[in-house]
C-alpha cells in the first residue's frame, strides 16, 4: 500500500521533482541499456564485446576503452562523451561519426536520455566492492556482550573489574 502510494506520487510529480525523475530515469535507462545495448557492451571495466565496455565513459574522450580496437572514424572523432554528444551521437551513430562500426538510431528523446542518465550513474559511482561497514559493527561491543564476559575476566585486576562494571552500566 505504502509502495503503491510512492509510485503514483513520484508518477504525478515527475514534472516537478527532478531527484524523483533523475531515479526514474536510471532505472528506465538501466532497463533500456539491457534491452538496446547489452548484446554488444558490457559495463564491467576491461571487458569489451562486439562493442567496447562503457564502464566511466561519461566524461571520457572517444574511442579510449583499454584493450579496444575502434575505427579510425570514432578514434579520431574529437570527442568527448557528455550528455550532448551522447546525444548526438545516440540519435544517429552513423550521422555523427560517419564510418562507426555501431549502427544505432534511437530517436526518442526520453530512450536517449534515460540511457545517457545511466551511463552517468555508472560512471560516478565507484566500482569498488562494498563499504566496510560491518568490521565497525563488530569492534563496538554492545553492553551486553560485555556483561558476559564479565564472569570470565571476574579473577582480573581490580582495575579492570572497575572497568567492566562501568560498562555494563551503560
Ligand atoms: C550492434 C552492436 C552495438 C549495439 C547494439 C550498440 N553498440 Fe555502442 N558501439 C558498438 C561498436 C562496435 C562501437 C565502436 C564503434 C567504433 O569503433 O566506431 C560502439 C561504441 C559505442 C560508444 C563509444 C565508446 C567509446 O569508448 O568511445 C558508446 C558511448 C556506445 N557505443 C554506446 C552505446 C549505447 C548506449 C547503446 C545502446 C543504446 C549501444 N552503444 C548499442 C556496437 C554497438
Amino acid at each position: 500500500m505504502l509502495q503503491l502510494k510512492r509510485i503514483v506520487l513520484s508518477t504525478s510529480f515527475l514534472a516537478f521533482a527532478p531527484f524523483a525523475l533523475a531515479q526514474d530515469e536510471v532505472a528506465q535507462g538501466q532497463k533500456l541499456f539491457e534491452t538496446q545495448c547489452v548484446s554488444c557492451h558490457t559495463v564491467k571495466p576491461g571487458v569489451n564485446g562486439f562493442g567496447p565496455s562503457l564502464a566511466g565513459v561519461v566524461g571520457k574522450p572517444a574511442g579510449k576503452a583499454p584493450g579496444y580496437t575502434y575505427t579510425g572514424a570514432m578514434s579520431n572523432s574529437g570527442l568527448t562523451w557528455d550528455e550532448k554528444t551522447l546525444d548526438a551521437f545516440l540519435t544517429s551513430t552513423t550521422e555523427k561519426v560517419p564510418g562507426t562500426s555501431m549502427p544505432v538510431a534511437l530517436p526518442d528523446p526520453h530512450v536517449r536520455s534515460a540511457i545517457i542518465a545511466y551511463l552517468k550513474s555508472i560512471s560516478a559511482a565507484p566500482t569498488a566492492g562494498p563499504t566496510p561497514v560491518a568490521p565497525v559493527a563488530i569492534t563496538k561491543p554492545s553492553g551486553r556482550r560485555t556483561s558476559s564476559r564479565a564472569p570470565r575476566r571476574a579473577h582480573a585486576t581490580g582495575s579492570t573489574r572497575a572497568r567492566i562494571t562501568r560498562a555494563s552500566d551503560l
